[in-house]
């Protein structure tokens, strides 16, 4: 393990040039391209003008992205799937799961959107939703209680929300599930990428996230983990040749026509790639896997700390949640008339979001204490009963 001392963190900022002109404050909506990133792209598109690009090393990349991202998250490569983002992987979850009608699923309502209309939609074949009562999304065990019954077959949950930036407790989550014979889905958006995840850890059934956030890769790229003792379980409900143990035979010489699918997470997989999207998926799993995951949490949670605790001093209402372990890299706050001040902060070249009338602050490895300074310095020119007293209201 690294020490915190072995990352320059201002290197790491010249990869993003965003922070010449702005303070992206942003990641949880979408991100900045950093220097690689960018470099992968512009070497990929220039080989693809001059010949049409080079197939198998496209797949030899891919295949180079599925092992490093299942290293990010402790899986094995089997158990993962290139999706086009986090929907479509919460959507195979939710139509290849085993359910049946009369069988229940329970979510919350801090769940992202897309999270809960790929459940909806099971209502058509008698499969109901059920919320789980929560305090600003933090899903308790008691609460768990309090809904489940017998025909509770489903908990989809977010590992950190996507406002207000409150962690779950997915280890425990998963643990009273599966004593009762429950599956677990983990929508691992706004974790995978700043926060470490550990899949085997946790113990999740499956887990869906995308690449264009803090994977810095342009839309279009998503990642299903299903654990592998699930995979006979869920049959994918679309199929193609990615998933077929003949997959192999590129020149169709020998192809039998067999729907001989085969036990990996491929099988999900339909037609041809995001090529492009996962070439550059593969240059940032290298990248944050060389800094190390516990050295980005370490420092998003630091400045998390830094900023929250700035915030309350100044008297502004911190939604997310005080206690380290529940931290993420999105803090939210509310402020009297978000959508004006989002407007002013945007003026002045601070990128936030606005989610549930909260500003959403959301970090990256590219900030400093700086950009939390200047963020500061505007709200108390916003507000100026905040100057840093705790008499605001
Ligand atoms: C928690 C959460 N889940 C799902 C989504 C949807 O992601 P995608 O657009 O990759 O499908 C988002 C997007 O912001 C999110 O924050």
């Amino acid at each position: 393990m690294r020490g915190e001392l072995d990352v320059d963190w201002q290197e790491v900022r010249a990869q993003f040039p965003v922070t010449e002109e702005y303070v992206f404050l942003d990641l949880a909506n979408k991100c900045a391209l950093p220097v690689f990133s960018v470099a992968t792209i512009q070497d990929y598109i220039q080989k693809q003008q001059r010949f049409g690009g080079d197939k198998s090393e496209w797949f030899a990349t891919l295949e180079e992205a599925r092992a490093r991202f299942a290293q990010l998250i402790n899986a094995h490569p089997d158990e993962i799937a290139f999706t086009k983002n986090t929907s479509e992987a919460l959507n195979i979850a939710a139509n290849c799961l085993p359910l049946r009608a009369g069988d229940t699923v329970l979510i919350n309502e801090h769940e992202h959107p897309n999270n809960v209309y790929c459940w909806l939609n099971l209502e058509r074949n008698g499969v109901k939703v059920k919320w789980i009562p929560t305090e600003g999304g933090q899903v308790t065990i008691e609460a768990l209680e309090q809904v489940l019954d017998d025909t509770t077959r489903v908990v989809s949950i977010s590992s950190t929300t996507y406002a207000p930036g409150n962690r779950n407790d997915i280890k425990r989550i998963v643990e009273f599930c599966r004593a009762r014979g429950i599956y677990t889905v983990v929508d691992a958006v706004q974790s995978v990428g700043t926060l470490q995840v550990d899949v085997q850890d946790w113990g999740a059934d499956v887990l869906c996230t995308s690449g264009h956030k803090s994977l810095f890769c342009p839309h279009g790229v998503g990642m299903l983990y299903v654990r592998r003792e699930m995979l006979d379980r869920m049959p994918p409900v679309y199929v193609a040749r990615a998933g077929m143990g003949m997959a192999a035979q590129i020149e169709y010489n020998s192809i039998t026509y067999e729907l001989d699918q085969v036990h990996s997470a491929r099988k999900f997989e339909i037609g041809n790639y995001n090529y492009l999207g996962i070439t550059v998926l593969n240059s940032s799993l290298k990248y944050l896997l060389a800094l190390g995951m516990n050295q980005v949490e370490a420092r998003l949670l630091s400045l998390h700390e830094y900023l929250s605790n700035w915030l309350q001093e100044a008297g502004f209402a911190v939604i997310s949640p005080g206690t380290e372990s529940l931290r993420s890299a999105i803090l939210c706050f509310r402020a009297e008339n978000a959508h004006d001040l989002h407007s002013y902060l945007m003026e002045n070249k601070v990128i936030t979001t606005v989610r549930r009338d909260m500003i959403r602050v959301s970090l990256g490895i590219y900030n400093n204490e700086a950009d939390i300074d200047l963020f500061i310095e505007l709200l108390r020119k916003w507000n100026p009963k905040a100057q840093g007293s705790t008499e605001t209201a």
